[in-house]
């Protein structure tokens, strides 16, 4: 067997992604490996989010590069995928010539006849968007599950073109899996010891894939649906768009006991003229509206968003709008970005970009405020008795680190033996990204 080095940037959805890609490249013979250095060839599967992502790749080739010099093996396959690869195609290999093969997200099936072709030492770019669709080839694999909670990528791909985003290019166009599909791979993941399901999608909620009966099914008709599979413990999505929230999609949060109480539902901002200058198709009071009638039927779920601070125009009145937005709906957790200009997308020739300095000072305020938000929720669960799934060791090999229903990492001492199970945990402690607890 060969050796494969596999490095994951960006989303989840990668994720789920360089997993199947090692998959496929196993039946080519390459066997994964952790240690960089003793690798045959080496695949980064990349994000071109923000700029900081696409950078960080051509460092790690750089040092890649550097450690097979020094260690004068033969040269390693260098393989780059993921949206990098789809957005600068042929310029990764012209700036990188170290690079083999450049492979968009939606090829990976390609992969084993794309290496064979390396074979004739040339190299090779394919970023095609093809008819057929990946997913029928790349399968999760019995054998290779060990885990006890699993990503399914349900969704994939986003017709809405907000206007800073890169995702509608470099996903190309929504497409969903058919329903028995998406079942057949639950059932898989359940039979290898699986508990929790975590449905991905660039816009989960956009789901409509086709039924047996070749009838639409929205995500909510689909989560009911998997909430009836024996031995399946819990179920999550992420992420969402507040344009495709509909009402069965709330009502799974109150009748399915199984879809833990967490919604990540992204705003990017609370000012109604950044939202419409963002092209995303709805105010701060559609969404506001959205928070409250989940909180009706699930009033403990715990909510998360994204936000982007300094996006083109933004002024004071604006930043303050998403800062008294965010004191409003009192985040569990939330993630934060300064506006990053992305080549191609309409925001990055907008008038009034904003300077550095304004940007990382708004970022640094409501990442404060999130923060102090985040301490809050979790001191809130000291004295609590919670299921935790735990999921794995901790550092100190006596303590194990398991997920509780509203996502957040709860650190305990236990036997190794609880690794996949699901354990009362009475949390003792809190801070900002973590509970300590202790068995019951
Ligand atoms: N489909 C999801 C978002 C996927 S991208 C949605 O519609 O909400 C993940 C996050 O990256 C976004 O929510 C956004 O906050 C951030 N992001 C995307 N493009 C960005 C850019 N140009 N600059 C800074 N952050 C960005
Ligand atoms: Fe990007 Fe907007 Fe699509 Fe989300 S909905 S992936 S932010 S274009
Ligand atoms: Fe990044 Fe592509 Fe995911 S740009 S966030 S890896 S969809």
């Amino acid at each position: 067997m060969k050796k494969i080095y596999a490095k994951t940037y960006g989303c989840q959805m990668n994720v789920y992604d360089t997993d199947r890609m090692l998959e496929i490249l196993s039946n080519e013979g390459f066997e994964e490996t952790k240690n960089l250095q003793e690798s045959d060839a080496v695949l980064l599967n990349t994000c071109h989010i923000r700029e900081k992502a696409a950078e960080k790749l051509y460092s790690d080739i750089g040092r890649i590069k550097k450690i097979s010099d020094k260690t004068s093996q033969k040269k390693k396959t260098l393989i780059v995928s993921g949206c990098v690869a789809q957005a600068e195609g042929k310029e990764i290999t012209k700036r990188s010539p170290y690079v083999d093969l450049v492979v968009g997200p939606q090829s990976y099936h390609k992969l084993p006849h794309l290496m064979q072709s390396l074979k004739q030492n040339r190299k090779i770019v394919d970023t095609d968007f093809p008819v057929e669709s990946k997913f029928d080839h790349l399968i999760n694999q019995k054998n290779k599950i060990r885990k006890s909670s699993a990503f399914l990528t349900i969704q994939e791909g986003c017709d809405k073109f907000c206007t800073f985003c890169v995702v509608p290019y470099t996903r190309g166009s929504e497409y969903s899996r058919p329903v028995n599909d998406i079942i057949d791979e639950a059932n898989l993941l359940i039979d290898s010891g699986v508990k929790e399901i975590t449905l991905l999608g660039q816009n989960v909620n956009a789901y409509h894939g086709v039924d047996a009966s070749g009838k639409a099914c929205s995500l909510g008709e689909l989560l009911f649906k998997l909430a009836k599979l024996t031995g399946l413990k819990r179920l999550r999505y992420t992420t969402n768009h507040p344009r495709d929230v509909d009402d069965i999609m709330i009502s799974a949060h109150k009748d399915i006991d199984i879809l833990m109480p967490y919604l990540h539902l992204p705003i990017q901002s609370g000012s109604n003229k950044i939202l419409k200058l963002m092209n995303r198709g709805h105010t701060s009071n559609d969404y506001l509206k959205i928070i409250e009638k989940v909180r009706n039927v699930r009033p403990d779920i715990a909510i998360s968003s994204d936000f982007i601070i300094g996006f083109p125009d933004e002024e004071e009145n604006d930043f303050n709008d998403t800062y008294k937005l965010i004191e409003d709906v009192e985040y569990s957790q939330a993630y934060s970005f300064a506006y990053s200009e992305r080549p191609g997308t309409p925001a990055a020739t907008m008038e009034n970009q904003i300077s550095k300095a304004i940007k990382m000072e708004r970022l640094h305020k409501v990442q404060e405020l999130i923060k102090s938000q985040q301490r809050l929720f979790n001191s809130n669960m000291v004295g609590r008795t919670m299921e935790i799934l735990a999921d794995r060791l901790g550092k100190d090999k006596k303590q194990i680190i398991g997920r509780s229903p509203y996502l957040q990492s709860v650190h305990f001492d236990g036997p190794k033996e609880l690794i996949g199970k699901i354990i009362n945990i009475k949390i003792i402690s809190s801070n900002t990204n973590s509970l300590a607890g202790e068995v019951v």
